[in-house]
């Protein structure tokens, strides 16, 4: 059997006997921790954690982390990690003042990437996702979220799906993925746009619900994208293959998708840039979980998602990347922490809440992931020498991760 027995950690944490699920509100500003303590992993799990002086001193590997603080790996809900190419002429095309709107409704943006994935074969497209995958994983990031929504035809959509899938098999990272045929509208059906929609539910669904090739259904339920009811018709069709919904609103608009997502019990509904008390209340009454993606209102320049605002309501909230080539190229999720304190006033122990049991929650994987609790995957994080946990994100851009280890392997 094999065993690793870390010594000597300055802090451990964000330890849990295993019963903590998510956090809300107030209790989101502690996270429980011990300090001087070891941490011991066999077969890849977590098998037991202390006070140094208490429980394990022997095992096949020491490591000694002096200094150092161990906490759970990030937990990114949220991402768009297979695609083509990157987008950087948009962001230059920004810069000169074009917003993203008016680049997307000029043919850039989402169809952009449409039309380069649909071109790419399928291998050169995991290799690509895969190699960015194992950047993630050296940033941090121990189970992650992929959306496919890219490809908008029967053919390349399935073809996004299995990269997703061949990604599960060659990475021991966890990853659920996500079905986004309703990203945009493709250019051949603008005129008839519920051919579109039945595309979905008729073919793509039945497809993907046959070779269970995801976890959940996202739509963009936005102004120039999708509406309200297609969105309605879209994630009632998805209930049916048992695709829960995990969906994009009130990023540049909101007319009511907040209520749809929960009304369909969507497990998250993600952006939020703008939201109202009305929206706050309804999330109150529901189980659907709130998720900012600060990285994208840093990139293309908009408001960001009234996090304290949210918190302070007595929600929990959750951090994601939303890692994609358009809205945000990177998916660095200590990056993500550090603007969830300076832009949203999270405190850093809210914000690395959001990231990992809350994010862990954010993709039904809860009971492996997001907490230092035994039987859990090792899935674990190892910062350089640091003095404070509010040190992550205040020194951002300077990477203070040391090692990351994913289901128990480094
Ligand atoms: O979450 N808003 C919709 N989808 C992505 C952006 C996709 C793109 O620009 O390629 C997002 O921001
Ligand atoms: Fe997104």
């Amino acid at each position: 059997m094999s065993s690793i027995l870390i010594q000597n950690i300055k802090t451990l944490w964000q330890t849990d006997s295993g019963n903590r699920k998510i956090v809300k509100g107030r209790a989101m500003s502690a996270i429980p921790c011990i300090n001087n303590a070891w941490l011991l992993i066999e077969n890849n799990r977590i098998s037991g954690f202390g006070a140094m002086g208490t429980g394990a001193e022997r095992a096949n590997i020491m490591i000694d982390a002096t200094g150092k603080m161990v906490l759970p790996a990030w937990c990114d809900s949220h991402t768009h990690l297979v695609f083509a190419a990157k987008r950087e002429e948009e962001f230059e095309m920004r810069i000169k003042g074009k917003s993203y709107e008016e680049i997307a409704n000029a043919g850039g943006g989402i169809l952009n990437s449409v039309k380069k994935l649909q071109e790419m074969p399928e291998d050169e497209l995991f290799d690509k996702a895969f190699f960015r995958l194992n950047e993630l994983i050296e940033k941090g990031t121990g189970a992650i979220e992929i959306k496919s929504g890219y490809g908008l035809n029967v053919n390349a959509e399935l073809k996004m799906l299995r990269v997703i899938r061949k990604l599960k098999e060659h990475s021991k990272i966890l990853i659920k993925a996500t079905f986004l045929g309703a990203h945009a509208i493709p250019v051949e059906y603008i005129n008839n746009r519920e051919n579109y929609i039945r595309l979905i539910t008729e073919e793509m669904l039945p497809k993907i619900g046959a070779e269970g090739l995801a976890d959940y259904c996202d739509v963009f339920c936005e102004k120039g994208y999708f509406t309200n009811n297609e969105t309605d018709i879209i994630l009632q069709a998805a209930a049916r293959f048992n695709l829960k919904p995990k969906i994009h609103v009130n990023q540049f608009s909101s007319s009511g998708g907040v209520q749809t997502g929960i009304k369909n019990n969507a497990l998250t509904v993600d952006h939020l840039e703008l939201l109202d008390d009305t929206e706050i209340n309804c999330l109150l009454n529901s189980n659907t979980l709130p998720v900012a993606l600060p990285s994208c209102s840093f990139f293309i320049n908009i408001p960001y998602t009234p996090g304290r605002k949210i918190i302070d309501a007595g929600l929990p909230l959750v951090l994601a990347s939303d890692y994609n080539p358009g809205s945000s190229p990177s998916g660095n999720m200590a990056f993500v922490i550090a603007l969830a304190c300076v832009k949203m006033n999270l405190t850093p122990e809210e914000a690395i809440n959001a990231a990992t049991i809350n994010g862990a929650a954010a993709m039904e994987l809860e009971n492996e992931v997001g907490t230092i609790a035994i039987g859990k995957k090792a899935s674990i994080i190892i910062t350089k020498k640091i003095n404070s946990l509010a040190e992550i994100p205040y020194s951002f851009g300077s990477d203070l991760i040391e090692r990351v280890m994913v289901s128990g392997e480094w």
